[in-house]
């Protein structure tokens, strides 16, 4: 109970601080341009990192925009990193860790990984909310196989991507948490054989 008071006192102020910068980013960067960045419920993403909670893995946020969710992983001893295609989103997720003490690392790019192609059931192959980019992993260091959790917010219409992706290039009994807002937090097991 102890580490999870620290913890929670140890995110608060970073919360804020992320809340103020993403207030600003669309105040002074965004010029009304639409955007993809909504924070999560925070609360419900720690409810499900604490359950999944093994120091030492590997971690992934895909879209991780101010690095809030892959820093909070850090402090819970993950392994912790982020893909972000936004490079201004990046820059303050740096800066974010940097100012708190995190070790998490953040990479400008795709989750996407190289040669993957998207083709839903019906043959659609429109990426919607999922914005194109050279993929992040090289910068990171790793391939999405070596993750052991991977987390995910999506747009309507991105969750069968994100499942797909997991599915068939994530690494064998990887799990995928997969925020579904109001609906709550999926855990999804691949079984990649
Ligand atoms: C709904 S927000 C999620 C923010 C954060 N992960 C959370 O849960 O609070 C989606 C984020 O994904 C980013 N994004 C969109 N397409 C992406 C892609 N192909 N690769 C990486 N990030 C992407 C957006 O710029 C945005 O910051």
């Amino acid at each position: 109970m102890r580490v999870e008071e620290n913890f929670r006192a140890r995110i608060a102020p970073l919360i804020e601080e992320a809340t103020r910068e993403r207030a600003r980013f669309v105040d002074q960067e965004l010029n009304n341009e639409w955007h993809s960045f909504i924070p999560a419920d925070y609360d419900r993403v720690i409810e499900t990192l604490l359950k999944v909670r093994e120091p030492g893995l590997l971690f992934l946020e895909w879209g991780s925009a101010t690095g809030v969710i892959a820093i909070m992983a850090d402090f819970l001893g993950f392994n912790s990193f982020g893909i972000e295609v936004d490079a201004r989103l990046v820059k303050i997720a740096r800066e974010l860790a940097a100012k708190f003490g995190s070790s998490a690392r953040f990479a400008v790019g795709s989750y996407l990984p190289a040669n993957y192609e998207w083709i839903s059931s019906t043959g659609d192959r429109r990426l919607g909310a999922v914005e194109h980019g050279p993929p992040g992993y090289a910068e990171l260091g790793h391939e999405l196989e070596d993750f052991d959790i991977v987390y995910g917010y999506p747009w309507s219409g991105e969750e069968p991507i994100m499942r797909d992706v997991m599915s068939r290039r994530g690494g064998r009994n990887a799990r995928l948490l997969l925020n579904g807002g109001n609906q709550g937090m999926q855990i999804i097991t691949n079984n990649v054989s």
